[in-house]
């Protein structure tokens, strides 16, 4: 018997009108013909809700850029899960942000590309996209919705890590997402661009570190510091097959939002199957699912349910090999490969490296 997935992330589209170079959805993305109608959705959640799914995580691209956003939380309520919005603030107006308080919408998580509005900008590719998310951060204020800061950080931005938390705190949220960024998807493109220096990291740890004692029962501060200069692997998606679902916008079901850069997987979709089945029976799904699968290293590993291996994805995109342990991993063979890019990237001064934007 095989325990149902906690979380579902709903990636309604892949349209955003941002052009983030760290964008970590797939290379390949699907086209607004192709996304899910409003009734499949539904369907969806319905499904997920009877395999015992709690929280679903409305997300994109844009989730805003859905014009059926409003009825979707409230099919997505009634069907009895938490409903949290991942967004960008853009396409949010306050009448829409008042039906989506309406329809019951539980939580929003606003991602912020930096909190100076010209970097903001700058990296999103978007002008006077800092501004209207500041008139975003208004609305869920007056409306008192529960709000997560969501910033992903990298070299341009890791320096004003303090005034991002600041920043969390200045606009009322609650929990502040500091994620260092992983480089996955179109992020992978833009390595050389956004990879930090060893001396940012370990200032930015040192500030987590006091501003988590001090800000303690004010602000929640979570921290994914940057992979590649950990010694073990972060537990991807809390291990693969275990507590996490995926669905892309053309209803194609995946384990995690790179899993399709492994090539000898086969993506099931909820158009011909159910949720339930591909979940518990789905190839994907078994290929890597528990520590049996684990390479031997990671088997015999006393770290074995902590991290399972690492993640999959990354053992793909650095070594060509899914099933070898995870490159960032102090004892595997792959860490010299990943040490190898950070002497190459890891400069100091390095001249800037221009942005590779995303477009759809
Ligand atoms: Fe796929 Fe980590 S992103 S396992």
């Amino acid at each position: 018997m095989i325990d149902p997935p906690i979380a579902m992330l709903a990636e309604l589209t892949h349209r955003c009108p941002l052009s983030c170079p760290y964008c970590s959805n797939p290379l390949h993305l699907t086209t607004v013909r192709q996304e899910l109608t409003t009734e499949a959705w539904i369907d969806i959640f319905v499904q997920a809700a009877q395999l015992g799914v709690l929280q679903l995580h409305l997300s994109g691209g844009e989730p805003a850029s859905r014009r059926d956003l409003v009825e979707l939380t409230e099919a997505a309520q009634s069907a009895g899960l938490y409903t949290n919005l991942i967004t960008s603030g853009i396409g949010l107006t306050k009448e829409r942000l008042r039906a989506l308080d309406a329809a019951g919408l539980d939580h929003i998580q606003l991602s912020v590309q930096s909190v100076k509005a010209s970097l903001a900008d700058q990296i999103g590719n978007y002008s006077g996209g800092f501004d209207r998310k500041m008139k975003v951060v208004d609305w869920i204020q007056e409306l008192g919705f529960p709000l997560t800061l969501n910033a992903v950080m990298h070299r341009h931005n890791l320096d004003d890590l303090s005034l991002t938390i600041e920043f969390a705190q200045t606009i009322g949220a609650r929990r502040i997402e500091i994620a260092c960024v992983q480089f996955q998807g179109w992020a992978l493109r833009n390595r050389k661009a956004l990879q930090p220096t060893l001396d940012q990291v370990n200032a930015a740890k040192d500030i987590v570190k006091d501003k988590s004692s001090r800000l303690r029962g004010k602000l929640a501060i979570d921290f994914v510091p940057p992979d590649y200069f950990s010694d073990f692997p972060k537990a991807c998606m809390g291990g693969w097959g275990s507590t996490g679902i995926n669905i892309n916008p053309d209803g194609t079901v995946l384990p995690c939002h790179a899993a399709q850069t492994i090539p000898h997987l086969t993506f099931e979709n909820v158009k011909e199957k159910s949720l339930a089945e591909i979940w518990s029976k789905g190839q994907a799904f078994n290929m890597y699912r528990g520590v049996d699968c684990l390479p031997p290293l990671c088997q015999a590993c006393e770290r074995r349910n902590i991290d399972f291996g690492g993640c999959r994805c990354q053992a793909m995109a650095i070594l060509g090999d899914a099933a070898v342990p995870d490159p960032v991993c102090r004892k595997s063979e792959g860490r010299k490969v990943l040490d190898a890019v950070l002497a190459e990237e890891e400069i100091e001064d390095a001249p800037p490296v221009e942005f590779v934007y995303r477009h759809l």
